[in-house]
């Protein structure tokens, strides 16, 4: 996508130097997501353990990104020491990364596999060519979404005999979240595109505010219509005929279409069945984990720190960053990231081979 007329992915290598053996060396190139939407900070990573604190500390975030971040500190932990020693070490610290969206795994064991039977002195340049890839079909599968869904968006559009669609979304599955289009908003952007009136409700995103943040500044780059509301107000909207759709995104879905996503998005859900409203989630096939079928038993939800409910940072009216504690200091608080929306509760799912209702998700990709 374009910022102020640059072109930009989310990840990117950067070719640093060659080696003594002329092999290029390369540091890779991440936009820092916690610095958003108040400032666009680029920051180059040049070990493993840099790209494992990325990602933990959500700098880059998003399944389909945390899944390719995770291929390129693979690719980094190669250049460092292609031993089998240091790439096992490697592949566990970054899996223990972020334990709930399925991508991060899924692209270790690619990479992995890619490598494993090649000698030592051609495992670097296999790591980054596989991480490359990896990124290279994230921006295809998210592009296919994109079209699939504008189609959904187009029919119920047709249908709805209004002026304006409204969608409400949850966090952020836009650009940002992936290495290029994103997964929910794609199919926004290509409607957007194509001349479609498109409203979009933000869903502000406790404790990390990734809707306020990030999903507000992505759409607002694009120049759609939006309006960020609180957590709550969905259910409200919905019920005064305000939402026609509601369209996320996923971090892992079971083979039964259970989704796992963002905290709130099963709330989200609840409404919208309660108001016969359409939930779809747009899913990546790296994001379905067809080695489980219920999500609720066979998630690893992730906990994060307390203190990202405790604390709320933004900008202050004199322009800096300032982070206040908004809950008293006896309270006791907990922050469980993710929630699952069980596959009844789910109209349909996008993935890049079509839309199907999350029963038949296996038919597709068979
Ligand atoms: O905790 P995050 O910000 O990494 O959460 C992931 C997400 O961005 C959302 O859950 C999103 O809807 C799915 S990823 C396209």
């Amino acid at each position: 996508m374009k910022i102020d007329e640059k072109y930009y992915r989310t990840i990117w290598p950067i070719p640093s130097a060659a080696s003594p053996k002329n092999e290029a060396i390369f540091t890779v190139g991440i936009i820092d997501q916690t610095k958003l939407p108040h400032e666009f900070k680029v920051l180059e990573l040049s070990t493993m353990p840099e790209m494992a604190l990325a990602i933990t500390n959500m700098q880059v975030r998003g399944a389909p990104l945390i899944g390719a971040a995770a291929a390129y500190g693979f690719a980094l932990a190669v250049q460092t020491d292609p031993s089998d020693d240091y790439i096992k070490h490697a592949a566990q610290t970054l899996i223990n990364t972020r334990p709930t969206a399925v991508n991060l795994q899924w692209a270790i064991h690619r990479m992995q596999n890619r490598i494993k039977d090649l000698p030592i002195e051609a495992r670097q340049r296999s790591a980054w060519q596989e991480a490359a890839l990896i990124c290279d079909e994230d921006v295809q599968i998210n592009r296919a979404i994109g079209q699939h869904g504008f189609k959904l968006i187009q029919d119920a559009y047709a249908r709805s005999n209004k002026n304006t669609f409204n969608i409400l979304t949850h966090c952020n599955a836009g650009w940002l979240a992936t290495v290029d289009w994103g997964t929910a908003l794609s199919p926004i952007y290509t409607a957007h595109d194509a001349g479609m009136n498109i409203h979009v409700w933000v869903d502000e995103t406790r404790p990390r505010n990734q809707g306020a943040s990030l999903t507000a500044w992505e759409l607002g780059k694009h120049g759609i219509p939006h309006t960020v509301i609180s957590d709550n107000a969905g259910g409200h909207l919905m019920q005064h005929g305000q939402v026609d759709m509601v369209l996320v995104g996923a971090d892992r879905v079971t083979s039964q279409g259970d989704v796992c996503n963002k905290i709130g998005t099963y709330l989200k859900a609840l409404a919208a069945f309660d108001n016969q409203i359409p939930f779809y989630a747009a899913v990546p096939s790296p994001t379905i984990d067809w080695s489980i079928q219920d999500g609720l038993v066979d998630i690893e939800i992730e906990m994060r720190h307390a203190d990202e409910v405790n604390y709320m940072s933004g900008l202050s009216d004199e322009g800096d960053i300032k982070s206040i504690r908004v809950t008293p200091h006896h309270s006791h608080a907990i922050n469980p990231a993710f929630d699952v929306t069980p596959a009844g509760l789910v109209t349909g799912i996008i993935t890049e081979r079509g839309v199907t209702s999350p029963g038949q998700l296996s038919q597709l990709f068979n």
